[in-house]
């Protein structure tokens, strides 16, 4: 009979048997399931709500059963439709009458609450691991690459030179926040919902804070009702999974253009690029291209989760079964995706001289011939003018703007004088680029210095 068999009379029509048991997925919430109801066992024993011998019974059971599910020993059951209620019916099966006491002053809604929150949280601390060895690739990569020049872009246009070390330190920076807001989204989860029962707490004497103390959490759930139905921590997740993805993406497309035969900028190593069946030269950034591809998956989770919540009325509902597909899959694919990836990048090849021999053609150094106008007087707008028809001039003659002569600049503006020539370079375009935040080699090492030194924060979080 079904644990809760009591009051039906018929036995589930097997459809609905298939259709409802979430033993299939949320079996991988068994340790969790079980230091909860360990926890919670104990706590009935110690305020006497059943005897000190009969928690030790449950508990004695629990840590077997758990030791059985990590050997493999233990096989769920489809009837038992998910892991709350395979784990109460193994327990009573070994343990006998007593094991159907685990589950007094406690109910699956609460219980549920508990072990997806338990379980978010260790990923979750697994999933910063891997960002920050993803921060720390990019950290020794742009320690050697504070000289290299490369063409910035804006519309995919040559903009302005910067330095490759700049370019991967944006990506260190956003990856920053992305830790920050999983150790946010930490805090919140970091809420004991057992207590709450049903949904409207429970009549027994329980004591909340000996089970948030014995399972490590900073604070009891305040509200009975939201301590069983809030999933915002599930949002919260898929959220910060869904940036870490976007920004992921978007570092992947520049992987794939920049190891395309037109760019050259990049080789990606043997290990981490694929071939063709068909075609015996390719090399193709797959790894890149996946995770391009699997952030819609992850948004797809996101948007699951919201749907899923947004009219159902308090308090438990079963569409909130639905929670866990959606939380499982967006912290597989970020956690595969964030592996893969830091070492794709530290062992790729970087063609420094393509990068700077690319920050060379299309007038990447215009902004930096105004300036040098409007830093002898010419106000800007006329000195974006002049250097503007200068490219013009430059494109109908096939030329660079370093490539003129004095005489033709000055045709244009007398204030040009020789030095524009070194002022020009591209070299000394991207060294005079020293604002704190900017691409200079000396700004971008400090820059590097913090990036070390907020790591070494994060670390002894
Ligand atoms: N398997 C259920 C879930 O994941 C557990 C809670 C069931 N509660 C209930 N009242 N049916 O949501």
């Amino acid at each position: 009979m079904k644990l809760w068999g009591g009051r039906f009379a018929k036995k589930t029509d097997k459809l609905v048997e298939d259709f409802h048991s979430s033993i299939s997925f949320d079996q991988r919430l068994y340790r969790q399931d079980i230091f909860g109801s360990i926890a919670h066992a104990t706590m009935l024993g110690q305020q006497g709500i059943i005897t000190k011998e009969e928690a030790n019974t449950l508990v004695n059971g629990l840590k077997e059963i758990l030791n059985d599910i990590k050997e493999g020993r233990v096989e769920f059951e489809v009837d038992a439709e998910d892991i709350h209620m395979n784990v109460e019916k193994i327990l009573t099966e070994r343990v006998g009458d007593v094991g159907k006491k685990l589950h007094t002053a406690r109910s699956r809604n609460d219980q549920v609450a508990l072990d997806l929150r338990m379980y978010l949280k260790e990923e979750i601390k697994e999933t910063l691991e891997l960002l920050l060895v993803l921060e720390e690739t990019l950290l020794k990569l742009a320690a050697r690459h504070t000289e290299t020049v490369m063409p910035g872009y804006t519309h995919l246009q040559k903009a302005q030179p910067v330095t490759f070390a700049h370019h991967l330190m944006a990506y260190f920076h956003m990856f920053a926040r992305d830790v920050d807001r999983l150790r946010d989204c930490y805090r919140r989860m970091d809420v004991m919902p057992l207590g709450s029962g049903a949904l409207a707490g429970t009549t027994f004497p329980i004591d909340r804070e000996f089970v948030r103390e014995g399972l490590g959490f900073a604070k009891v759930s305040d509200n009975s009702l939201d301590g069983v139905s809030d999933r915002d921590f599930t949002v919260e997740f898929c959220a910060a999974a869904s940036l870490i993805m976007m920004h992921l993406s978007r570092f992947s497309e520049e992987i794939v253009l920049w190891s395309s035969h037109e760019f050259k900028f990049i080789i990606l190593d043997d290990g981490f690029s694929t071939g063709s069946s068909i075609m015996p030269q390719k090399k193709n950034p797959d790894v890149a291209e996946l995770v391009r591809g699997k952030t819609g998956r992850v948004y797809g989770d996101l948007i699951a989760l919201l749907t899923m919540l947004k009219g159902i009325p308090l308090a438990y509902n079963k569409d909130m079964q639905e929670d866990k597909e959606a939380v499982f899959d967006a912290l597989d694919t970020v956690k595969k995706c964030l592996l893969v990836f830091s070492p794709m990048l530290a062992t790729m090849k970087v063609n420094k001289d393509v990068m700077r021999a690319g920050a060379k053609g299309g007038f990447i150094n215009a902004t930096d011939a105004a300036d040098y106008l409007a830093a002898r007087g010419v106000p800007f707008r006329e000195a974006h003018a002049v250097v503007g028809k200068l490219v013009l001039y430059c494109e109908q003659h096939g030329k660079t703007l370093e490539d003129l002569e004095l005489e033709e600049l000055q045709q244009l503006s007398p204030v040009f004088q020789k030095d524009v020539f070194q002022f020009i370079s591209i070299d000394h375009c991207v060294k005079l680029r020293n604002v704190p935040g900017g691409p200079a080699p000396c700004a971008v090492v400090v820059a590097i210095k913090q990036g070390e030194k907020f790591l070494d924060e994060i670390k002894e979080w």
